[in-house]
């Protein structure tokens, strides 16, 4: 957006994919390429905010004039978060938090078996970060969650609204190959904790996040209206 609609109010903008280590080599991670949210960040800084992208793993150039937080895994990014979201008057929680991370990370590098037998892995829940957050969320603070979805999408997006006390969630399809991880297109569903839901055309992740902090902006700051 051209116009200065952010002007003076603080924007965290979580993105990319959380890396859960297994052993100092490997860990387990996700499909998010973090274009998202960088546009997303992009978006908010050209709209006048002061901008920090917590960027889990995204291999991105860094968006100029915004601070760049990297983190890797989920706790990281809680931890970050809830160091950030104090003084923040927006998160947008773009990034795809690892749901489940191994319960044990090895200090030296996992060895094949010599007997081929089969190994297990036992994976313990990460904390929900949104959750987390909602509890110390301030009446004027907004936040505004994602639901990459492979089914149902609305009906889960509308249930996460509520689970997670959101504001507002950006619901997109991520069965569909043209749109949603690591491509350069997406088309989203905007939802609101009243139920009202504005679908956008198939855009450029740019457009979409163009579109997302104009929505922010007449949704929550506008006192016009
Ligand atoms: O429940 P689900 O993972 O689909 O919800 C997606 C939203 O919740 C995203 O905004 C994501 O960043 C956030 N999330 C979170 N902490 C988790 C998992 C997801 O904040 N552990």
């Amino acid at each position: 957006p051209a116009k200065q609609l952010l002007a003076g109010k603080r924007v965290i903008v979580t993105a990319g994919g959380t890396r859960e280590p297994l052993d100092p080599v490997r860990y387990l991670t996700n499909r998010s390429s973090g274009k998202m949210g960088y546009a997303i960040a992009e978006a908010a800084q050209s709209a006048g905010a002061d901008v920090t992208l917590i960027s889990a793993n995204a291999v991105l150039p860094t968006p100029t004039n915004v601070n760049l937080v990297r983190i890797q895994t989920a706790a990281e990014l809680l931890a970050a978060v809830e160091e950030q979201f104090q003084s923040a008057d927006i998160l947008i929680m773009a990034a795809a938090v690892a749901d489940y991370r191994p319960e044990h990370v090895a200090s030296t590098k996992i060895k094949k078996r010599t007997d081929n037998q089969t190994i297990n892995l036992k994976l313990v829940r990460n904390p929900d970060i949104l959750q987390t957050i909602s509890k110390i969320k301030q009446d004027d603070q907004i936040i505004v969650g994602f639901a990459a979805e492979t089914n149902d999408l609305l009906a889960n997006a509308a249930k996460k609204i509520k689970a997670k006390k959101l504001d507002m969630i950006v619901a997109n399809d991520v069965s569909n190959p043209q749109i949603g991880f690591n491509s350069e297109n997406n088309q989203a569903t905007f939802l609101f904790a009243n139920g009202q839901q504005v679908k956008t055309d198939i855009e450029s992740k740019r457009e979409v996040a163009s579109h997302l902090i104009d929505t922010i902006y007449k949704r929550f700051f506008n006192q016009a209206k």
